[in-house]
């Protein structure tokens, strides 16, 4: 899809389709936007907000051709409702344009220009908008071989008027790094568990790595056994498939010594059988989806590595399948952590903890003073805030504000839960330091304080995203599947964090 932008009218424009964000209850005879349009529409803006076919409500669309009007180029309108004016942000206004891409790209367009009618910061506006559209164009029907959904849009063009021609550029060019990147996180989480083993995983953080200029290490089972990570070992003791670590870094050209080191830490449980605690069969093939923390680490750093800022940042993420054999971790077995401490395995289903334990401690160890590591940690997190929130849980109040607020930018909600040092005490083992599980209350609160014993006082915020980077349901901007939730967030904290360091 080649992006295009420009500040001028959308009347001249050389595309099939032109898209326009209509807010709820606006007027055609108020002056204005639509009063224009509707003069040289030949009245049928009017007509249709008259007739109560188009309210403006949020993702209602209204379709026309516009036959035999000399005075706007493309042949066809797309009027899409964004609800009311004065909500309406960047994270409707990318919405606006993913609703308007799916429903034209059914309608055989290929050329495309939006108006998403935002005031504010062009190159903001003209990224979100483009991340929109990109990724309303993913869909998980990789595999199917017949009725595939169309996705081939060959032109998108961002109209905002008045706007900072070369802001407009950046922001759109921008807005394809990041949608493209987060489609990259969509479409490893999609792949089934057969082809993305801890191998492939970290074949494809390779091509990252050489593609966009990120320096790579892959640890082998073997430095894990050096490095003395017990508990990430235990994970893939059962499995014919070795476990992987691995650690991508961007550094900036003009790196200072000294100063914070950003990790993002990611959990990559390629599959997730539950081991020897086995989970039931129901549903089971969602499991495949148990590395989006580690994708979503190496969709972000694949972005951070174009779009370049000034600070440095480290992506670790630890790879294995869990899977129950004759070789297989046992519920009762006490295991070794990289820091020493030891952990009782109560159940092998609570794996996510067990790997990241030693990443985040290894993060530690290549110099990371401020961590965030994500997850699909806890079937719990979707009781407590269902799909609309990812729960941010962690040490650090100005890491967690942080990371609130990128989200906002982003247009992705988190919410914070709770990490009183009482929840500790259910992670008490009678035999080790501590245990797997901490009982049926509070389990992604007591998933959290077993990963905060790994953090040694380090700046922290772990983010489970069980709930939010699966969608049941497509949306009109959106496929179902796998939803690339936290990508766009990963990078505006980078984003702040350097214009932070930047002095600005
Ligand atoms: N990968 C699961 C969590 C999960 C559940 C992710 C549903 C996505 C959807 C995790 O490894 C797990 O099994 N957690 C257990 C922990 C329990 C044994 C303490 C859970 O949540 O049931
Ligand atoms: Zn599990
Ligand atoms: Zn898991």
């Amino acid at each position: 899809m080649q992006i295009e932008s420009t500040n001028g009218s959308y009347r001249a424009l050389d595309v099939q389709a032109i898209a326009i964000a209509v807010f709820k209850d606006e007027k055609a005879d108020d002056v204005g936007f639509l009063k224009e349009l509707d003069s040289v529409t030949g009245g049928v803006i009017k007509s249709v907000i008259d007739s109560e076919e188009l309210k403006g409500k949020e993702a209602e669309t209204v379709y026309l051709h516009l036959v035999g009007n000399g005075e706007i180029k493309a042949q066809r309108l797309l009027l899409v409702g964004v609800g009311e004016r004065s909500e309406y942000t960047s994270a409707q206004a990318s919405q606006m344009a993913g609703t308007a891409v799916r429903a034209l790209r059914g309608k055989s367009v290929k050329s495309i220009a939006i108006v998403p009618r935002l005031e504010g910061n062009p190159e903001e506006i003209a990224s979100v908008v483009v991340e929109g559209a990109f990724m309303s164009l993913f869909d998980p029907d990789k595999y199917r071989t017949e009725d595939k959904e169309e996705r081939e849009i060959s032109k998108l063009v961002v109209v905002m008027d008045g706007a900072d021609e070369t802001a407009l550029k950046r922001g759109a060019e921008r807005g394809r790094i990041i949608g493209e990147s987060v489609n990259f996180t969509r479409d490893l989480a999609n792949e089934p568990g057969a082809y993305m083993t801890p191998t492939n995983m970290s074949e494809r953080a390779r091509e990252v790595a050489t593609e966009f200029g990120l320096s790579i290490d892959v640890l082998d089972e073997a430095r894990m056994e050096q490095e003395g990570m017990g508990s990430l070992l235990s994970v893939s003791h059962g499995s014919e498939e070795p476990a992987k670590l691995i650690v991508l870094k961007y550094t900036p050209a003009n790196a200072s010594e000294g100063g914070d080191l950003l990790a993002f830490v990611g959990k990559g449980i390629t599959f997730d059988s539950g081991g020897i605690s086995l989970k039931p069969g129901d549903n089971m093939e969602l499991m495949k989806y148990d590395m989006t923390g580690g994708a979503t680490v190496m969709g972000a750093m694949r972005a951070i590595a174009q779009i370049k800022p000034s600070i440095p940042v480290l992506g670790v993420v630890p790879c294995s399948e869990n899977l129950p054999s004759g070789k297989a971790t046992k519920p009762g077995d006490v295991v070794r952590a990289m820091t020493g401490k030891t952990i009782e395995v109560i159940n092998t289903d609570a794996e996510g903890r067990l790997i990241l334990a030693d990443a985040i401690a290894y993060a530690r160890k290549l110099g990371a003073t401020k961590i965030v590591d994500i997850a699909t940690l806890t079937g719990a997190v979707s009781i407590a805030l269902g799909d609309v929130n990812t729960a941010v849980i962690g040490t650090d109040q100005e890491l967690i504000g942080e990371i609130v607020a990128a989200g906002k930018e982003a247009g992705e909600k988190f919410w914070q839960l709770p990490l009183d040092k009482e929840y500790s005490k259910q992670i008490k083992s009678d035999i080790a330091d501590i245990k797997n599980v901490g009982g049926r209350k509070a389990g992604t609160i007591t998933a959290a304080a077993f990963l905060k014993e790994f953090t040694d006082g380090v700046s922290w915020a772990h983010l489970d995203i069980a709930g939010t980077a699966w969608s049941d349901e497509a949306k009109p901007y959106r496929a179902k599947g796998p939803t690339g939730v936290a990508v766009r967030t990963f990078i505006r904290i980078v984003a702040r964090a350097a214009a932070k360091h930047n002095g600005s």
